[in-house]
């Protein structure tokens, strides 16, 4: 069976995510901006990542696009964000990013990172909002303070053993399809 990884990344840990995955699985890896549907084509499982900005997954509006094309495939999502562990905020991405055709897609979250070092422009504005509006709360739960300290100071979550729910699922995708 033939696999792409596909990715966005901006900061890098995506693409960390996207290269252990696309190893892992003997998958090729795509940029998702350097690649056009049409390249996609070959490909019997589609493995698309993206890191969450402002609760969005970066690249998911060419998975949303190009759905009806590409809806013969197996198709995993993975979504990379600083403060995703909680259920309740998994279903609120969902629900922002899964919308219409794409709304049954199967989605693993993957905790990421930030360097404050490495962020300027919009992304480092952004940030200091959402850095405000945890800040204004007064009394903040472990997981915002966390966040807090994360955007303050810079934290990296990656971790390989994150990827093997994910990997699992599709190295056992043979199971339920006959040309792998
Ligand atoms: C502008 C901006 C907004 C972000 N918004 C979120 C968010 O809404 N939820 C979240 O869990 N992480 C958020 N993050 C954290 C990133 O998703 C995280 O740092 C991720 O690992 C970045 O992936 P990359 O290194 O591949 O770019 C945000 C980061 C930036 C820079």
């Amino acid at each position: 069976m033939k696999i792409a990884v596909v990715y966005t990344s901006k900061y890098g840990t995506t693409q960390q995510y996207a290269q252990w995955i696309a190893k892992d699985v003997g998958a090729d890896l795509l940029r998702q901006d350097a690649c056009k549907v049409k390249d996609l084509e070959k490909y019997e499982c589609l493995v698309f990542g993206g890191p969450i900005h402002a609760g969005g997954i970066l690249g998911i509006r060419f998975l949303q696009k190009n759905y009806k094309k590409l809806s013969d495939k197996k198709i995993f999502v993975f979504a990379v964000g600083l403060n995703i562990e909680d259920p309740a905020v998994q279903q609120e991405c969902r629900e922002i990013n899964f919308v219409k055709t794409i709304k049954d897609l199967p989605c693993y979250f993957l905790r990421g990172g930030y360097d404050p070092s490495k962020v300027t422009g919009m992304d480092k504005r952004l940030m200091g909002i959402v850095k405000k509006m945890i800040a204004g709360k007064g009394e903040m739960t472990e997981s915002e303070r966390e966040l807090l300290d994360a955007i303050e100071q810079g934290a990296d979550y990656t971790s390989y053993s994150a990827t093997y729910d994910l990997v699992y699922a599709i190295q056992t995708l043979h199971l339920e399809t006959k040309s792998w």
